[in-house]
């Protein structure tokens, strides 16, 4: 099961990184989004953080260019087909990630394994929507991909063994540390992670303290590298309300539920860094918080 040319799908904050590190690591990568419009900017991302690479003394030059000449960008999902292992990074929605893994089901050859990169549906989920469940796996990557160094490969009841090993390598050959995880919704991480910001909001909605003070509180106080408003926004406060609602109807648990407040952003369009504006407004002076 040897992996040389992968396929990436969605080329947002996710898909952007995962198509970066894995080009950099010398595959061929496909990556695919929806219009010409998104793939512009998709392919802005990588370049910009190739960019700011080279800038900071971590790639050479033509290392960059190597990686740039070894991914191509297109809308087509037909140039998915010859690529030994798809990644999906596209909207956290099981619908639309169906939807998708349907269509590449029809078109990919039985040996190619499916990957999600989703951050709270289960993968049996989508791996079941597939003739190939045995060749379906979780690869959940962190946010900035090129930053984080954990990836968590995740089996679901169905994955063999042997897709299982793969993927895994996988994750290690774009230089981050795997570990495995069970088929639960938020898988390790993002069990104790979104909790923890969920709760944050709660906390400001009870007027315990201000979003910036919170916020210093934890980064100050604890030496977390963003407090929970900040990583909120960074994270993108649509894929952390989808988040919370996924992980609140596995669970039915209130710590899970999406609190008013961010159900109130998600109504303003607020979508924190990626919009400008979420539970702060990135000004060009700085961030500056919502007032309450
Ligand atoms: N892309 C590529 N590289 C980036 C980057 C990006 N978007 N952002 C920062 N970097 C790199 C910088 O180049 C820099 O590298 P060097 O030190 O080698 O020069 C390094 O990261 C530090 O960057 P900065 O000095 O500019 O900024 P910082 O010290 O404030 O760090 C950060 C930025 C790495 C994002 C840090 O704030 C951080 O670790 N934040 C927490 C991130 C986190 O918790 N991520 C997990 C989110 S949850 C998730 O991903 C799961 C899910 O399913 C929702
Ligand atoms: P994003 O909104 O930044 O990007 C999603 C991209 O997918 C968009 O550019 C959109 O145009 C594209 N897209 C939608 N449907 C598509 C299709 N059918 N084909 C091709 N492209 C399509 O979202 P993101 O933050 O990159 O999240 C992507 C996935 O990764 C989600 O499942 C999310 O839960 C997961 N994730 C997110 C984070 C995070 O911190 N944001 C971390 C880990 C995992």
């Amino acid at each position: 099961m040897e992996i040389r040319k992968v396929g990436v799908v969605g080329c947002g904050l996710m898909g952007s990184g995962i198509a970066e590190v894995s080009a950099k690591a010398g595959f061929d990568v496909v990556v695919r989004e929806i219009d010409q419009g998104a793939v512009a900017a998709g392919r802005n991302r990588v370049e910009k953080s190739l960019a700011r690479a080279v800038a900071r003394g971590k790639l050479e030059e033509s290392s960059r260019d190597e990686a740039l000449a070894r991914t191509i960008f297109t809308t087509s999902l037909e140039k998915m087909v010859g690529c030994d292992l798809i990644i999906e990074a596209i909207v956290e929605s099981l619908e639309a990630k169906n939807e998708l893994f349907t269509q590449l089901d029809g078109i990919c050859s039985q040996d190619a394994i499916f990957a999600s990169n989703t951050s709270s549906l289960t993968v049996t989920d989508m791996a079941a929507a597939t003739s190939r469940p045995d060749r379906f796996v979780g690869l959940h990557f962190f946010n900035p991909v090129p930053v984080m160094k954990l990836v968590e490969v995740v089996r679901t009841i169905a994955t063999s063994q042997e897709t299982f090993d793969a993927a895994f390598a996988f994750a290690g050959a774009v230089g981050k540390t795997p570990i495995a995880a069970k088929d639960n919704s938020g898988f390790v991480v993002n069990l104790l992670l979104v909790p923890y910001m969920l709760d944050a909001i709660r906390q400001v909605e009870r007027g315990v303290a201000t979003i910036e003070d919170i916020d210093k509180a934890m980064t100050l106080g604890c030496g977390y590298p963003m407090g929970p408003f900040a990583l909120g926004d960074f994270v993108g406060i649509d894929t952390l309300y989808r988040v919370a609602e996924i992980m609140y109807e596995e669970y039915r648990e209130e710590r899970y539920a999406p609190p008013p407040l961010l159900k109130r952003l998600m109504s303003m369009g607020r979508y924190g860094r990626k919009t400008g504006a979420g539970f702060y407004d990135w000004t060009p002076e700085g961030p500056v918080a919502l007032k309450l």
